[in-house]
């Protein structure tokens, strides 16, 4: 007789939840680099999405939280030194599911600053990073246990696809783009086709800033019609936004996000770990949406997400909630007006990376556009590059042969692109890659030499495997 252990669990969906292609990179990597090194060949970093570690030195955070933790203590005015600071009781103890509250209205009034909004600090729920504000998102719909559709872009964001399709009765309905977003028909007929099928659609779910991976950020316009579809068909826009502040146009042309746009259509995602250090695990989601719930009904969404969090990780760590406040306050202590400023130390680096690669792709590859495409991202960490005619196709082999033959890391991007759009067109994805300028191991001059060589390197191999 069997007697293994029958907990009615299913056996994982090896076609659906393979292993996702940058961790299959990550995991092939020491072997290729090896193969390189043995050849001579230096590894060029352009495949990471990581923070780069020039902007995440936790040692300058550190000083500075300690330095506002200081400024909590006196000013709680204790006159016993032995005396224990309430902000510090707060941090290491049981706390509500919204977290410690000073850290929310800090939270509130800069943001809602930067995006003219009126937050209400009880309508922001601290989430683990964006993750957490996906997976709390994807949460809240599944509890009803009714087959759900996602609507999302072709290609999408890994961690979504990974999460959304954790869920059974969950099918993505994915839809194409062009150079300004999603194609706006496509869309309206993939949350048509959806419900025809039997499916309840919450919302699309979207990169609209620096979309990863596609390197690009929507336009205006196409925001708006966005929003137009998603209010005639009565669906939510769940807004991934961590490359908000990792943004290279200059202020008067940076298109609004959909929270800005119409908050109570939007569940915004906002998170620590682009803007401060993603370690600490710090987000909030934010939303005025209100939904129909049962016996018709209406219900602020965030207080349904609140019920899904408290259930789920209960509360957050408020030590580091608390330590995400101490960035939202000057070297003076002082309530900072806005996140720009913090942004801005980490867009020194980013912007001239972004340039670097720019510059080193037009150098090298500019004379051939019949050949070669790239997208000049307006924010976040990497640009799409496609060789254009199917002479070249971009599958695992074409990478591990980038790595081997040239030392050049960077990503595939078809594992992005949903099945559904996969199986559109089987080609979807196979003629482009992932250029992250995010990433290196050196920092400053070296930095920028390594970038430098990097995109020389990445060009060379483009025109051998495209054979020009
Ligand atoms: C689009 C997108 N969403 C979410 C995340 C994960 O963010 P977090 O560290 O806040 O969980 C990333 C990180 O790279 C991302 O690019």
């Amino acid at each position: 007789m069997n007697d293994s252990t029958r907990v009615g669990l299913h056996a994982p969906d090896l076609k659906r939840e393979r292993v996702s292609v940058t961790r299959q990179m990550s995991a092939s990597l020491p072997r290729l680099r090896a193969v390189a090194r043995q050849k001579g060949l230096k590894i060029h970093h352009l495949g990471a999405g990581y923070p780069h570690p020039e902007v995440t030195d936790p040692r300058t955070f550190l000083a500075h939280k300690a330095a506002y933790f200081e400024h909590l203590r006196r000013r709680e005015g204790l006159n016993d030194a032995n005396a224990l600071p309430e902000y510090l009781r707060e941090s290491f103890a049981y706390t509500d599911t919204l977290g410690p509250r000073e850290p929310r209205e800090s939270f509130a009034a800069v943001y809602g600053h930067d995006w003219n909004l009126d937050i209400d600090p009880a309508h922001l729920i601290p989430t683990v990073g964006a993750t957490g504000g996906i997976s709390l998102s994807c949460a809240l719909f599944e509890r009803p246990g009714k087959p759900l559709a996602y609507i999302t872009d072709a290609p999408t964001y890994a961690g979504f696809l990974a999460r959304a399709q954790l869920n059974r009765h969950a099918r993505v309905f994915s839809v194409e783009m062009d150079a300004e977003g999603p194609i706006i028909d496509r869309f309206r007929a993939q949350i048509r086709a959806a419900r025809a099928a039997g499916y309840f659609v919450p919302f699309y779910y979207t990169i609209p800033d620096g979309h990863n991976p596609a390197g690009f950020s929507f336009s205006a316009a196409r925001r708006q019609a966005v929003l137009d579809v998603a209010t005639e068909e009565g669906i939510l826009i769940l807004e991934d936004a961590p490359y908000l502040y990792i943004n290279y146009a200059p202020a008067p042309a940076r298109p609004k996000p959909f929270v800005a746009l119409a908050p109570e259509r939007t569940i915004h995602l906002f998170t620590g770990s682009k803007i401060g250090l993603p370690g600490p695990r710090v987000g909030y989601i934010y939303s005025e949406a209100e939904v129909e719930i049962e016996g018709g009904k209406r219900a602020a969404i965030t207080e349904l997400l609140l019920t899904e969090a408290s259930a789920d990780i209960l509360f957050q760590n408020p030590e580091a909630l608390h330590g995400f406040d101490a960035l939202l306050h000057d070297e003076s202590m002082e309530l900072r007006e806005s996140l720009w400023p913090v942004a801005e130390r980490k867009l020194e680096i980013y912007r001239e990376n972004r340039q670097i690669v720019l510059d080193g792709l037009e150098q090298g590859l500019g004379d051939a556009p019949e050949r070669f495409r790239w997208t000049h991202p307006e924010a976040g960490f990497f640009t799409v590059f496609t060789f254009l005619g199917d002479r070249v196709t971009t599958d695992d082999a074409f990478i591990e042969r980038m790595v081997a033959e040239y030392g050049v890391v960077v990503i595939p991007m078809y594992d992005f692109y949903p099945a559904d759009a996969r199986a559109r067109n089987p080609r979807a994805g196979l003629d482009q890659l992932r250029v992250s300028f995010c990433f290196s191991e050196s920092s400053g001059d070296e930095r920028r030499r390594d970038l430098r060589e990097a995109v020389t390197a990445f060009c060379r191999a483009a025109r051998a495997e495209a054979g020009c």
